[in-house]
């Protein structure tokens, strides 16, 4: 495999508003894969910044009595705190208000404007007389048109839903000073788009194999209209002073690069910036091969949907224009919801990347979780919160971490630390080096998985190899084993199987779980894993340190005191995702709508997926107020899960009762189950049957029951348990 050399970055988040775990979708999921090919051993380099300039970001400056430079600054150290958190490792995290991003911008729109590609022309827009600044229309405010309902933005009605343009408001005001706004006219800059060659170029680049997802490059050729049909329009690429961004060359300061000109460019500031770092500390990186064409590189852009066409239409017909090289590939994600809605402040679930942190839940789990749902396309993802948790515990900690907890004491205290061999012979899971073949062999597919973004197939798989891996423990049982003196070498063999099982189950994990690897990698006393090293085990002889437990489960008191802690008390439900994190004030609606960032005015349709607009006030259906109906919502808190009855036994002085030991994927529960009228406690052993995983351990006279199985009774005698159908194998949810 040659070694590929690949410049990675995702969007720039505004330097006004918090991170939150909607743009950490997008964050986790491209950090997941630099972390997969740097494993391979590829030349990765993984940058970012804040994206800083913009009317929010100049006014919210001021409403705070700081310079935009104060505030920028702030705002940085911020999210860098929350990407270290939650281990998004950048090469670099840069700010678009740089002397190198500013010096690109200029040279970019100097090879624009030399191609005949830079326009001019006269744009009326809204004026603030008093604050003598021109107004972006979500500065707007006035009665809707259609209902009258008072202070409603200038480009859709929260009453009523209604869109129309700022002209149709009634008694418009200006929201900075309270001024009516006035018509003025002057003179903007506009990038060519229209101009066949750009168009000639979008149509072939949009549609090459491999630059855009297959659902992107349709939505395109629906923006790019039919061959002759020149359905894009000329892109406004300059903003009126007073603007926080830098002035366009031959304005004297009149004229400034809109935002979306100068932050696509702050990918490639930031990593001319980390080019100049890494050549500081002696090492080199040929950065024009990265930034310019003719070169074996692959420049790779992860990003939310919602800004599509300022990635897959402006930003390539400006490189391309320019003399720039193109984006390799775009992959675009789906928005976040939390718990099936979209994330709403009133709800508690605009839950904060920071309040996350305060609140003591594990970063890693959140990385997890996500991985487990994340695809390679655009669809939407949902963070359900009680599936969280029992996903969370059930696979990593019942699952993956089971493996070492169960074992690895034993390596501990009964032979000094040292690894054993592996065992041969035949297991009734498969031979042990079956089972290590096996694992070794399905890194080819996981490897294809990550590289294809499909993690959450990568997940199941890896999950698939962590049962295999326990079903071994269970049949070996050590901690019997343990208990007898002659079976002292089968014990070692045993525990070393299982923990070179585990390393290799750590390896496929890393770059979802970094943290947790490297703590694995330090009980383990091994270097930093790479992918190659699936093919080589943890050697006999090999010392290993004490064993201390790798992860705790999840309480979901945890995400419960999260919702409450960023659950504000406003009126309505869903609140915008506030206008704070819009560029230039416009498509708070759409960000309502969908959780991350807001769509943007573009050459095509504003909401880049047809995402609703106008959420303020909904309310879950009214059904699901009705005397014994439930919501969707209250279902998904029964965590069902299949479990297989690993033992069940009579309770001696109990009637009724069968006392059962389930198998959920890895973690025994004991349940005491009233259905011994039914079954006799023998005939049970081996069955799959279902779970209710969640249930608040209960003290009975004869022990804690730690779960509910589920069976069927009528009016006449006879209890009848629930089986699942062929094929469905324990620890699977139910839903
Ligand atoms: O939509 C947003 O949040 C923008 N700040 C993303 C910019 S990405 C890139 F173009 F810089
Ligand atoms: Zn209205």
């Amino acid at each position: 495999m040659s070694r590929r050399r690949i410049l990675a970055t995702s969007a720039l988040p505004y330097a006004n508003g918090s991170i939150h775990l909607g743009h950490l979708v997008e964050y986790i999921q491209t950090d997941i894969w630099v972390r997969f090919q740097r494993m391979q051993g590829h030349e990765i380099h993984y940058v970012g910044a804040d994206d800083t300039h913009g009317t929010p970001i100049m006014l919210r400056a001021e409403s705070e009595g700081i310079t935009p430079e104060a505030l920028i600054e702030r705002v940085w150290h911020e999210h860098k705190r929350d990407f270290d958190a939650f281990g998004i490792g950048f090469d670099n995290y840069y700010t678009t208000n740089s002397p190198e991003n500013r010096a690109y911008c200029e040279e970019i729109y100097g090879s624009l404007q030399a191609a005949g590609l830079v326009a001019r022309r006269p744009v009326e827009q809204f004026f603030d007389p008093v604050r003598e600044m021109f107004l972006p229309d979500r500065y707007i405010k006035g009665g809707c048109p259609k209902c009258g309902a008072k202070d409603q933005y200038g480009d859709s009605c929260e009453s009523c839903g209604a869109t129309y343009a700022p002209t149709d408001l009634v008694n418009p005001y200006s929201t900075v000073s309270g001024a009516t706004p006035v018509r003025r006219e002057s003179e903007h800059f506009f990038f060519r788009l229209s101009d066949p060659r750009c168009e000639a170029f979008l149509r072939a680049y949009t549609q090459q194999a491999g630059h855009l997802q297959p659902e992107a490059a349709n939505k395109m050729l629906e923006w790019l209209g039919a061959p002759g049909e020149s359905r894009l329009s000329d892109w406004d690429i300059s903003r009126d002073a007073p603007y926080f961004g830098f002035p366009i060359p031959g304005t004297l300061g009149a004229k400034f690069f809109y935002v979306w000109l100068d932050a696509p460019v702050g990918y490639f500031a930031s990593f001319a910036n980390h080019v100049d770092r890494r050549a500081a500390e002696g090492t080199a990186i040929e950065r024009d091969h990265f930034l310019k064409p003719g070169h074996d590189t692959e420049l790779v852009h992860f990003i939310g949907k919602d800004i599509l066409y300022f990635h897959a239409l402006f930003w390539p017909a400006m490189l391309e224009h320019a003399g720039y090289r193109t984006p390799t590939r775009v992959y675009a994600h789906g928005f976040l919801t939390v718990n099936g809605e979209k994330m709403s402040k009133s709800r508690g679930t605009f839950i904060t990347a920071g309040s996350y942190i305060e609140q003591g839940l594990n970063p890693e789990w959140l990385r997890y979780y996500y991985a487990a749902k994340l695809n390679g396309t655009m669809e939407d993802i949902d963070l359900n919160l009680a599936d969280f948790c029992a996903r969370v515990n059930s696979d990593l900690v019942g699952k993956y971490v089971n493996i070492a907890s169960r074992c690895a004491g034993f390596i501990g205290k009964r032979f000094g630390g040292r690894i054993g061999a592996m065992a041969h012979g035949a297991q009734a899971a498969g031979t042990p080096t079956t089972l290590l073949e096996d694992m070794r062999a399905a890194q080819g597919t996981i490897a294809g998985l990550y590289d294809a973004r499909e993690y959450g197939k990568a997940m199941r798989e890896v999950m698939a190899l962590a049962d295999r891996a326990n079903q071994y423990v269970d049949h070996e049982k050590p901690w019997e084993l343990a208990k007898q003196p002659d079976q002292e070498a089968r014990l070692h063999e045993v525990c070393s199987t299982a923990l070179n099982l585990f390393r290799l189950l750590t390896l496929y994990l890393k770059p979802v779980l970094p943290r947790l690897a490297q703590e694995v990698e330090a009980f383990l006393s091994i270097p930093p894993l790479v992918w190659s090293d699936a093919g080589s085990i943890l050697a006999p002889g090999h010392v290993i340190h004490p064993y201390r437990h790798l992860m705790q489960r999840v309480d979901p008191k945890q995400t419960e005191a999260l919702v409450a802690a960023n659950r504000e008390s406003l009126p309505g439900a869903a609140q915008p995702a506030t206008a704070s994190t819009t560029a230039d004030g416009t498509g708070t609606a759409s960000a309502a709508a969908t959780a991350t960032r807001p769509a943007k005015a573009g050459p095509a349709p504003a909401t880049a997926d047809g995402s609703a607009a106008g959420t303020a006030g909904r309310k879950a259906p009214a059904t699901a107020d009705a005397p014994g109906i439930i919501g969707i919502e209250d279902f998904a808190r029964i965590d069902l899960r299949i479990a297989r009855i690993a033992n069940a036994e009579k309770v001696e002085g109990a009637d009724k009762l069968v006392k059962i030991t389930l198998d959920l994927g890895g973690e025994p529960r004991t349940v005491f189950a009233g259905i011994k009228s039914a079954y006799a406690p023998e005939a049970l052993v081996g069955r799959l049957t279902v779970v209710v995983a969640n249930l608040a351990p209960r003290k009975m006279k004869f022990g804690v029951s730690e779960g509910m199985i589920l069976a069927a009774s009528g009016e006449g005698p006879g209890i009848f348990l629930l089986s699942p159908d062929d094929g469905a194998l324990p620890g699977m949810k139910v839903k």
